[in-house]
């Protein structure tokens, strides 16, 4: 037979209603009545139903994370800093894998909202996402990881990020502090906000530097490394032939390596490239990739922490958190010669 709460309360030699505030961290309970109940949760090997504690306190202690590409490493990273902080904080996660597809949003959030999920921990949305838009009208507890929406008065939003447009620029700075001028740029898609920003600061450190922006080896893909093997090739049997490649994610950047190489040119001597996230990938490919390192494992880690706490209406006000990034060098980028 299954141990039940009325078997612990029997032990405890205390009322049911005072093991369910033990259970639920009410703090009119006192520091004595709490041990002893602890102790008998503890002897009678006592684990509370789940389910029974979701109809009473209408929460089921789980949140929905929304990925766009499980194969990629950068959402692994994010997805075990979410799991840590879910761990801590006693919630469950349930994952699922959009493959950059609205429709598969949407079909995924109403999946999630059927499981009666406590949050979501959104890392899938377009900057005009109408499946976030509605579920912030409808006053769903939700957080945006390592994405952004467009601001509305109507609703508050909970972001954390990182300083696209810084990572964009230094990327870009750092090639040209080796020399080079004629540097390629492949993006995301350009519905994703870290995109836009990432170019601004790419953009920026050209200007500043007073080269010149050819539009032709500005590209934007799918974040993937196809599109970086084959927009490469394209560009670099095109007139303009950049010496580097500011690439948006690292699966992009391993995508140009394979380009560079596959037309018997070298990583780095005749084409400098670097990535974006600083993944394992960065550090295992052949050269090493140069990147910008995102802060993945807090960001998720912070998002989850900060979603729970709306949960628990500990705060109400949208807020958001832009963590800093920074530069590592590896072997993938040379001074121009
Ligand atoms: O969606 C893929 C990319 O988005 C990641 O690699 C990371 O750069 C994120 O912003």
């Amino acid at each position: 037979m299954p141990v039940t709460i009325y078997d612990v309360a029997k032990k405890a030699k205390v009322s049911i209603a005072t093991v369910s505030r033990v259970i639920n961290n009410s703090n009119v309970v006192t520091e004595k009545t709490r041990q002893q109940v602890e102790q008998a949760i503890q002897e009678l090997n006592y684990a509370p139903n789940v389910i029974a504690s979701a109809l009473t306190k209408k929460s089921t202690l789980t949140l929905g994370l929304l990925i766009p590409d499980i194969s990629n490493p950068f959402f692994s990273e994010l997805a075990r800093g979410v799991e840590d902080a879910s761990n801590d904080f006693g919630f469950n996660i349930i994952i699922c894998n959009t493959d950059y597809s609205l429709e598969k949003e949407a079909t995924y959030t109403n999946l999630l909202r059927q499981k009666s999920v406590d949050g979501f921990i959104i890392s899938t949305a377009y900057y005009n996402d109408e499946n976030v838009i509605n579920l912030l009208k409808e006053n769903v507890p939700l957080v945006l990881l390592g994405r952004d929406i467009e601001d509305s008065r109507d609703y508050p939003i909970d972001v954390v990020g990182s300083d696209n447009v810084k990572g964009g620029y230094i990327a870009t700075k750092h090639l040209i502090e080796l020399g080079h001028e004629k540097i390629a740029c492949l993006l995301g898609p350009r519905q994703i906000k870290v995109n836009l920003e990432r170019e601004i600061g790419y953009l920026k450190a050209l200007r500043e530097a007073k080269i010149k922006v050819h539009d032709e080896i500005i590209a934007h893909g799918d974040f993937k490394l196809e599109f970086g093997y084959q927009k490469t090739i394209e560009i670099l049997k095109g007139p303009i032939k950049p010496t580097a490649f500011f690439a948006a994610n690292d699966l992009t950047a391993l995508g140009v390596i394979k380009a560079v190489k596959s037309l018997g040119l070298s990583v780095p001597k005749d084409v400098s490239v670097i990535g974006y996230d600083n993944t394992i990938l960065a550090e295992i490919t052949d050269p090493s990739l140069t990147t910008i390192n995102q802060q993945m494992r807090k960001m998720g880690y912070l998002a989850t922490e900060m979603l729970i706490k709306r949960i628990k209406r500990e705060r109400t006000p949208g807020k958001k958190i832009v963590l800093d990034v920074d530069l590592t060098v590896r072997d993938s980028t040379f001074k121009h010669i």
